[in-house]
């Protein structure tokens, strides 16, 4: 199994290209489904996860060919089964989406109870009652998610629990539905909005996507559309940590400020310079920042999908920070190898004290989920000595190019077998 080799001790410095947003491309391929018209979807980054996904239409009699690098042509007017092959979808957990995708068009799909990342219990119950409220059937079986509709009729949803995927997948079932659908204590994520402008731009009727109240009005037939995917605020933010933590001055390209808006002000807030443009932006870590707390929330709060990020960081403090993780259970399994590098971190609950002023050092790791080995890497980078990540398709899933992208800034990593 092939593993990232760092040398720690180098600051970055130049630029860096953004790519399209993993987590907005997941869940725009399966919308594509949606339509027997042929769609054309730009921007889309050159990870794992975008690979299986094609895989898997091409598994369901879908054409899908790559005009270029990041362009992927779909015409799902062959659509000829409505069972994703286990193989493929136990390699990612987003391959739900297609439930709302195939129950959307062909009024059924029986997809295998998803996969992913080891971030604690991941239920999908939200996803499930959306899609009742709509009038599936929904049943479990042999690992199976089978969900059937003779026909979908719009409905009030209110949800539980704000999520991302339960309130993308209702999204999907609900555009084709009879009659009007409303999302309450939607997510407001903004993949979330470019899933909603995606199926707009098919001939879709949904307002309000970005607030926490979604209103759809389902139409008969959806149609062509070009697309492009929003750059990934994810990615942005490992690399605007990347540089902070090297003492570095990297500049970011082809971003939305907007999104990363959490990100740059819990960056200024510890001392920080970042600088921003209309697309891009630049950091400047020539600073020991300060110690902050941090407190993980759906969006606007701090993603949770930088709570290892920005705990690596913070390792450098000028004293102690709080992090709470308030999005998931469990999302604490990278603290263990980071102490295995010389983190001083103690663990209570979702709460993680972080002493600063640490000195990391070189060690084997082991990357537990995306988050955490893109972690481990900037660990790598600041660290005394050697690292060596295990498990590393975690990272492959989500981060485009991430060796070249780090050796174009200076950093010293390459993949050994
Ligand atoms: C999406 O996961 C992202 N993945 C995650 O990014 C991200 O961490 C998460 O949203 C939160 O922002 C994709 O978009 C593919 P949720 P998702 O449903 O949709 C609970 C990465 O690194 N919940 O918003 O699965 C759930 O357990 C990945 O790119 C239910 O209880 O997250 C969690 O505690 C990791 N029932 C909370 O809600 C449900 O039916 C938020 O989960 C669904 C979720």
């Amino acid at each position: 199994m092939p593993r990232l080799h760092i040398t720690g001790g180098q600051r970055l410095a130049g630029t860096v290209k953004i790519s399209g947003a993993k987590n907005s491309a997941v869940a725009v391929i399966p919308a594509a489904l949606l339509t027997a018209a042929p769609v054309r979807i730009e921007n889309l980054p050159d990870i794992h996860d975008i690979r299986v996904l094609v895989d898997i239409l091409h598994f369901l009699g879908v054409k899908a060919v790559w005009e270029n690098a990041t362009t992927l042509l779909i015409d799902a007017s062959t659509v000829a089964k409505t069972q994703a092959p286990y193989e493929l979808v136990k390699k990612l957990r987003a391959s739900y989406y297609f439930m709302g995708a195939l129950l959307g068009r062909l009024g059924c799909a029986d997809v295998p109870v998803p996969g992913g990342c080891d971030l604690g219990p991941r239920p999908i119950d939200q996803h499930i009652k959306g899609l009742v409220s709509l009038g599936a059937k929904v049943e479990v079986e042999h690992g199976l998610i089978g969900v059937r509709a003779k026909k979908l009729i719009g409905a009030r949803i209110y949800l539980d629990v704000v999520s991302v995927g339960a309130t993308i997948n209702i999204m999907l079932a609900a555009v084709r539905a009879e009659g009007r659908t409303v999302i309450e204590n939607a997510a407001k994520e903004p993949e979330i909005v470019d899933v909603a402008n995606f199926l707009n731009a098919m001939g879709a009727k949904i307002r309000g996507a970005g607030t926490d109240v979604i209103r759809i009005t389902g139409v008969k037939e959806l149609g062509p559309a070009n697309h492009c995917v929003i750059p990934d605020r994810i990615e942005a933010g490992t690399y605007m940590i990347a540089a902070a933590a090297t003492g570095g001055d990297v500049t970011l390209l082809d971003v939305i400020p907007k999104h990363l808006d959490p990100i740059i002000a819990k960056l200024r807030e510890m001392g920080i310079a970042v600088e921003v443009g209309d697309d891009k932006l630049r950091v400047i870590g020539n600073t020991t920042p300060l110690a902050v707390d941090i407190k993980t929330f759906p969006y606007p709060g701090f993603p949770t999908d930088m709570q290892s990020l920005a705990m690596v960081l913070l390792t450098q403090a000028q004293g102690s920070s709080v992090i709470t993780e308030n999005v998931f259970e469990g999302r604490f399994k990278h603290v263990d190898e980071l102490k295995r590098m010389g983190a001083r971190i103690k663990v209570e609950g979702r709460t993680a004290i972080v002493d600063g002023r640490t000195q990391l050092s070189g060690a084997p790791v082991k990357a537990t989920d995306l988050r955490a080995g893109a972690a481990f890497i900037i660990a790598g980078l600041i660290a005394e000595g050697e690292t060596v990540i295990s498990e590393i398709y975690h990272i492959y899933r989500g981060y485009e190019h991430i060796c070249e992208k780090l050796t174009a800034l200076g950093a010293k990593i390459k993949e050994i077998p």
